[in-house]
């Protein structure tokens, strides 16, 4: 049941084609669902340079809708403090991968959640053309702070998708976002 992520890696170098990006085997939304922090993101855009320093490691909560599709609401600390917003994720024939419809880039783009035991972390892809082009790899911990060798695998495995290294963040705690006392 469980893949590491070293073996998606080195499956994934071997073939070196987008689409066969595969999703974690036996996915299963119920499992994934909950509260997740954004520990890693792998982000490569001259636009988000200066925001490097600034970003926190969001909250995320999956909600799992009755046909399939999913919410995911974010808690994001910026400057203006701290923001919550609801993306929905259409769900595709593929369990483990779904799509959305960017509002900011007005595009849609593909989810493939690649890796994940469901408990720790889960390694997430994002398209910017449906099986094409990365624009995002992140990494998810069910709480804040996840173990150095997870972390590793995350760093490995964005540099072998061709982010430069200093694209490559895994950003600290957000303090008071979501805020306390507030859903
Ligand atoms: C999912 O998100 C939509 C849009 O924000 C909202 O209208 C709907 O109530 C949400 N559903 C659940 C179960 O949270
Ligand atoms: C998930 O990964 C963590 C960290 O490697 C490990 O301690 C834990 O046992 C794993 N859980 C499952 C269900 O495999």
């Amino acid at each position: 049941m469980r893949t590491s992520v070293v073996a998606v890696v080195m499956v994934m170098c071997g073939v070196m084609v987008h689409a066969d990006v595969k999703p974690q085997r036996d996915f299963s939304l119920q499992r994934f669902a909950g509260r997740w922090y954004r520990v890693g993101l792998a982000y490569d855009s001259p636009k988000f340079i200066p925001l490097r320093d600034k970003v926190k490691a969001s909250m995320g909560l999956i909600t799992p809708l009755p046909n399939g599709n999913v919410n995911l609401t974010m808690w994001d600390a910026t400057p203006v403090g701290c923001l919550r917003q609801v993306y929905q994720y259409e769900k595709t024939n593929t369990p483990g991968q779904f799509s959305y419809f960017s509002t900011r880039h007005n595009m849609v783009k593909d989810i493939t959640v690649v890796d994940t035991n469901y408990t720790d972390y889960a390694l997430v892809l994002k398209h910017k053309v449906f099986n094409r082009e990365y624009t995002q790899v992140a990494l998810y911990g069910r709480s804040s702070t996840v173990r150095h060798n997870i972390i590793q695998r995350f760093k490995a495995f964005a540099l072998s998708r061709g982010f430069p290294p200093a694209s490559i963040l895994t950003p600290p705690p957000a303090e008071n976002c979501p805020l306390s006392g507030s859903g």
